[in-house]
């Protein structure tokens, strides 16, 4: 596998790539790598030549400095990882400089107000950090795929909406949550849960297992009034937002149209871990 840490060996290795004609699949992280970011090396793989990861961790998305300093580093522990897989072909190591020439500063964005909803609200700036982001290392690696999980279902909505606007000439993929045993949706995050928190955290997926039974046969209104009582009784665990929302638009609904998508979105406080989940209501 081969690693580059800083823009020009990337960029060479991408141009070498690319007259050879080969497909590029890329997957961006922030690191912490687990069972759900394999699962997007695995599909770039089936789809595409090569495959290309990068880790990163983006100061610009953090709104919360404390979450910053927390998150899980462990590149030499990735780096293995990714070998072991044997399907990765490259991973990128940027520093700042490589992915921010004129300082750490986000672009201010407009992602047809998608970027107002949920994690808009929560993390105020922190989708401008994401775009900025992600279209600086789209433009680096020049993928012709680049697969993000489902997880961050309103960062996937972002990301195409960034690639249609800035007309990227690359196709975004969605992967499907993977879970741990239990239901919890693997996350890096997931790491700082004491063993008792990630036993107790499955309460998350369960209750929007529970949200899409009582889809059909109760109002959404009384759908969030039992999530929030849920939530009540846990303790350790602070309810931040629970909202079924049009999977298109991400606006918060209070009623099911026939005719639209719906999906629940869920951000439960583990302690001090922020914990975030979603499902389809079918
Ligand atoms: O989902 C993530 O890990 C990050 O938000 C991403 C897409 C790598 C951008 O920093």
């Amino acid at each position: 596998m081969e690693i580059f840490r800083d823009k020009k060996t990337l960029t060479d290795y991408v141009e070498r790539q690319k007259e050879m004609g080969k497909r590029i699949g890329f997957a961006p992280t922030m690191g912490a790598l687990h069972q759900g970011h394999l699962s997007l090396y695995e599909i770039a793989n089936i789809e595409n030549d090569l495959v290309i990861s990068s880790i990163f961790v983006n100061p610009t998305q953090f709104n919360n400095p404390d979450d910053l300093t927390k998150y899980p580093r462990n590149t030499e522990r990735d780096i293995k990882l990714l070998e072991n897989t044997g399907i990765v072909d490259a991973v990128y190591l940027p520093e700042v400089k490589d992915l921010y020439p004129e300082g750490l500063k986000s672009k201010s964005f407009n992602f047809d107000g998608l970027e107002n909803e949920m994690e808009g609200k929560s993390r105020p700036g922190h989708f401008d950090g994401v775009g900025t982001v992600v279209e600086e290392l789209l433009r680096q690696v020049k993928p012709d795929n680049a697969y993000f999980g489902e997880k961050d279902y309103q960062q996937l909505a972002i990301i195409e909406k960034l690639v249609e606007q800035l007309k990227l000439p690359v196709k975004i993929h969605g992967v499907a949550i993977y879970r741990e045993e239990n239901g919890l949706a693997m996350s890096s995050r997931n790491e700082r849960l004491s063993h008792f928190q990630r036993d107790a955290a499955k309460v998350i997926h369960e209750t929007l297992v529970k949200v899409n039974d009582w889809f059909r046969i109760m109002t959404i209104p009384e759908i969030n009034k039992r999530v929030k009582d849920i939530f009540d009784d846990e303790r350790g665990m602070t309810l931040e937002y629970f909202e079924i929302a049009d999977e298109t638009t991400l606006k918060k609904t209070d009623f099911f149209y026939k005719d639209k998508k719906h999906r629940a979105f869920i951000v439960v406080n583990v302690g001090t871990v922020r914990l975030i989940d979603n499902l389809h209501l079918d």
